[in-house]
């Protein structure tokens, strides 16, 4: 298979090689250049038109809403996969009594939210995996009369495991169990399609895979979800406009009917990240999440097939669809893995430490020759004895 390269979409990498998509991806060339028109907006603020305050969250929204085949107007923008995850945990109404389930282990920002209720007499429970991942029916035997929320990540920050969505949310469903999932090592490196995959809610930071600046997420929910929070937010933007001042008298009396905007992050324009974030978006849509998935794959199979099995262990799935585009690897003596971090590292090289182990990470903007480069590096490590 002759791999797309898409590389020159990016960068420029100063002859460094980033494999650490799972901590931040790169904003392609096209975005880059939004973001400089967003600060020539700023330099010269007679361009902050009202208009462009509604367009920019807009433009945001309906390529969220394309990427997860959800109506733009059912998204929440947000500023981090946290927001969301707050929104949830803080606007369900509890009972004293009701449960939430965990999985032990899992990324932090997708537990603590819900930890931080137990004062209000949730009980928060967490599974622990038999192997390195989650099993359904772990889930299911986990699941009692009192649990509301099931929460989990995707796929797996530490350990590369991509869950099944469509079991566990089947499993959900029926207990009656909210499926609340962390998309964020997942999305915009394989497609997700709310309309059909049975989850309730999803959180997502948009400064992975979806290659938008830092200090970007968003957030959907079911619309009935969404209706049922309880949650103090009023944000004069999502009702009025800067225009709206100008007006002898506005009228302060909230709407009724707004939806899932009433949730939006405030500064919900924030230029400097939602125009680039709005151009990483529609490029990657452009390009189809399918192809950007084969592309991802692809590299994928390439650094697995070409790794020396011999000195070092695939620890997340190699094959079948639990394989995602998280390779966590460690030496064949882990005691090494730290020194292997560095030697990469010093080759120019960014992987990361994770949990003790290796992780490589590629996306839309690496190659063939950045695989390759790395397999050098790995498959000639000596170490020290
Ligand atoms: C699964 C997952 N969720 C969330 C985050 C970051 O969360 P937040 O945007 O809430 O800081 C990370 C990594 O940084 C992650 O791996």
């Amino acid at each position: 298979m002759i791999i797309e390269d898409f590389s020159t979409d990016f960068g420029p990498f100063h002859d460094r090689t980033w494999l650490n998509c799972a901590h931040q991806g790169p904003l392609p060339k096209t975005a880059a250049a939004e973001a400089l028109e967003a600060v020539s907006w700023k330099q010269a603020p007679y361009e902050l038109t009202t208009e462009r305050f509604s367009e920019i969250p807009q433009r945001v929204k309906q390529a969220l809403g394309r990427l997860i085949g959800a109506p733009a107007e059912e998204i929440i923008l947000g500023n981090s996969a946290s927001y969301g995850m707050h929104l949830l945990a803080n606007g369900i109404p509890w009972n004293a009594g009701d449960e939430i389930l965990l999985v032990r282990g899992d990324f932090p920002s997708v537990s603590l939210p819900w930890i931080a209720l137990e004062s209000r007499g949730v009980t928060v429970r967490h599974i622990e995996p038999r192997g390195p991942a989650l099993g359904v029916d772990e889930l299911r035997a986990s699941i009692s009369p009192a649990t509301r929320v099931f929460c989990t990540t995707w796929v797996h920050s530490f350990r590369g495991h991509a869950l099944d969505l469509d079991t566990f949310g089947e499993v959900c469903r029926s207990h009656g169990v909210t499926f609340v999932v962390n998309t964020s090592q997942g999305l915009g490196a394989r497609p997700l399609d709310v309309g059909v995959t049975p989850v309730d809610a999803i959180t997502n930071v948009g400064f992975k895979w979806l290659c938008g600046p830092y200090g970007t997420g968003f957030c959907w929910m079911r619309p009935d979800l969404q209706e049922s929070l309880e949650y103090n937010q009023a944000y004069w933007l999502s009702m009025l406009t800067a225009d709206d001042l100008a007006k002898p008298q506005h009228d302060l009396s909230l709407p009724t009917d707004l939806g899932a905007r009433r949730y939006d992050v405030f500064g919900t324009a924030n230029f400097f990240n939602f125009k680039p974030w709005a151009a990483s978006l529609e490029y990657l849509l452009d390009l189809s999440i399918d192809r950007v998935a084969a592309h991802d794959q692809s590299l994928v199979s390439r650094f697995i097939d070409g790794i020396d099995r011999n000195r070092y262990e695939i620890l997340s799935p190699a094959n079948g669809p639990a394989r995602s585009t998280l390779i966590m690897l460690s030496h064949s003596d882990p005691r090494q893995n730290q020194s292997v971090y560095q030697a990469l590292l010093d080759a120019g090289i960014y992987g990361a430490l994770r949990s003790g182990s290796l992780r490589i990470a590629p996306h839309l903007h690496n190659n063939d020759a950045d695989i390759d480069r790395a397999l050098g590096v790995l498959n000639a490590f000596r170490g020290f004895p």
